[in-house]
């Protein structure tokens, strides 16, 4: 069943655990996540990134939200990563369950008042936002943030930027970095700690892809209750279609369900290192 964001993070947080919002791109991308909650007893996220919206346009989010409320799970359809207020408009109109006002890249007034305008007409449909403070390095879809450029989220900054913009959630930046890790990641959970202490929103962590068990088990105790998944699913997505297109002989459909499958694999583990499966109540 389609659920807000709001309710599945508030739940999480509540409960100690957390919600797995995994980007997806495709029919495929959404089959492999919504079969997997369903077997896992779940609430989960379907993220879709502005690229992905760039193919499939407002019927991209029509068939997520169409799926997401035939599921025997509560599914939230969320907008990962967007600065731009048309698409974010865009994805209003087409019926998505929140937003990831994205004013990461901006001086933090600005930020305030980019996400303060997507607050306002956010609240007025109903549909939830996300605010980022901080800047993550790392590489998504070929558009790549240079560890120079990465900032880390002041406390005192996350405060202030909760209480004039009213988002929903707060995606932080403690040492997570997009894509591939290309040092063992360090994650500074004194900060995270202080940032909790500080906001009562839920928390979010980008970058989850090759953070170790340890590291998701300690955020989840300081208050992250949404973690953005998606190198390790797309990664495993492209192997798949790689394998399976390489064989002498192979229908399409054998791609697709092959795809399905191999994604599957990592969006289990995450889900279970979240502790968010056999949440249902029946
Ligand atoms: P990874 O690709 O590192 O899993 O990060 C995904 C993400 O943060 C999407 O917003």
């Amino acid at each position: 069943m389609l659920e807000s964001t709001a309710k599945l993070l508030q739940e999480a947080r509540n409960n100690g655990y957390a919600i797995g919002a995994f980007n997806i791109y495709n029919l495929e991308g959404a089959l492999a996540v919504l079969r997997t909650a369903e077997r896992l007893q779940s609430p989960v996220m379907l993220q879709l990134l502005p690229s992905a919206l760039a193919i499939g346009g407002s019927p991209l989010i029509s068939y997520c939200r169409a799926a997401a409320s035939e599921a025997r799970v509560p599914v939230a359809v969320h907008l990962d990563h967007c600065p731009d207020e048309q698409v974010i408009e865009m994805a209003m109109r087409g019926g998505i369950s929140s937003v990831m006002a994205d004013g990461s890249y901006l001086p933090l007034a600005e930020n305030i008042e980019f996400s303060r305008k997507v607050v306002a007409k956010a609240k007025a449909m109903n549909i939830g936002v996300e605010g980022e403070l901080g800047r993550l390095s790392g590489e998504e879809d070929g558009i790549a943030t240079p560890e120079a450029m990465e900032k880390m989220t002041a406390p005192e900054e996350a405060l202030q930027f909760v209480d004039k913009t009213g988002v929903d959630a707060l995606a932080v930046c403690i040492g997570n970095v997009h894509g591939k890790y290309r040092k063992p990641p360090e994650l500074d959970f004194e900060r995270l700690k202080t940032i909790a202490e500080k906001v009562t929103v839920p928390l979010v962590l980008h970058g989850t892809s090759g953070l170790p068990d340890t590291m998701i088990r300690e955020s989840i105790s300081h208050g992250v209750a949404k973690f953005n998944v998606n190198t390790e699913v797309r990664s495993r997505y492209m192997t798949a279609m790689k394998e399976i297109s390489s064989r002498q002989s192979f229908e399409l459909v054998e791609v697709m369900e092959g795809c399905i499958a191999a994604m599957q694999v990592p969006i289990e583990q995450k889900i279970l290192l979240f502790g968010s499966n056999e949440r249902i109540k029946q």
